[in-house]
């Protein structure tokens, strides 16, 4: 009898465990159903302009053995890119690549991306997406993740490829064609 009152108890206890936790639930979170994920392809040109006029990345700081460096290991750069829908400087601006870059390869060239790309073009206007990657600049291509986004890009996933179409070796200016591949809702 008394064995049968405890596991009454026992059980008694448990549901009032799981009550409660379920109410605790029930109070705190909201369910949403998602819609279906979207795959967006985004296609355009990045100006990186480090000399002459109109430049659009500044060196911000160095290492004392920066400029002794083939790689230019230790800079770090601010910048704000200029998107365009053709290599061509003047054609449409359809966002701005808002961010900083440093060069972490001692032996070869190779920088850490910390961007923003912010769209000013349609639907897209104000909506962004973040890019964290290692940028070897010299490869043909460069895939960098997405780590996130705002506005039509919210829950952000995805990747860039980065290929450049343009580099003079005199200024250092380039031109860059990005391929945008990114999930969102
Ligand atoms: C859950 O908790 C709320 C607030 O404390 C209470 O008003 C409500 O009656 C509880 N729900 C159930 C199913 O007991
Ligand atoms: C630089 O900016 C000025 C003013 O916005 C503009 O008139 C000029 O065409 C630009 N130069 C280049 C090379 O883009
Ligand atoms: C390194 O080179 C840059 C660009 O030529 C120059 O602005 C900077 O002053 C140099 N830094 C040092 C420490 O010499
Ligand atoms: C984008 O949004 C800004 C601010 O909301 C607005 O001023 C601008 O005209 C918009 N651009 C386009 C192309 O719709």
């Amino acid at each position: 009898m008394a064995a049968l009152n405890l596991s009454n108890s026992l059980i008694f206890f448990v549901f009032l465990f799981f009550f409660i936790i379920n109410n605790i639930s029930s109070i705190n979170a909201k369910r949403y159903k998602f819609p279906k994920q979207k795959l967006t392809h985004l296609h355009f040109y990045f100006h990186d302009i480090v000399a002459g006029p109109n430049v659009t990345a500044v060196r911000v700081a160095e290492a004392p053995t920066t400029n002794s460096s083939n790689a230019l290991f230790g800079l770090v750069a601010a910048a704000d890119e200029p998107l365009t829908e053709t290599p061509d400087r003047s054609s449409k601006l359809l966002g701005r690549a808002q961010g900083l870059y440093a060069s972490t390869g001692q032996k070869e060239t190779n920088l850490l991306m910390v961007f923003n790309f912010v769209f000013t073009e349609e639907k897209y206007n104000g909506s962004t997406v973040s890019v964290l990657g290692r940028n070897a600049v010299f490869d043909k291509v460069r895939e960098m993740p997405i780590v996130g986004g705002t506005g039509v890009f919210r829950f952000a996933r995805g990747y860039v490829l980065a290929k450049t179409y343009n580099f003079d070796l005199k200024t250092g200016n380039a031109v860059v064609e990005y391929n945008v591949y990114v999930l969102h809702y």
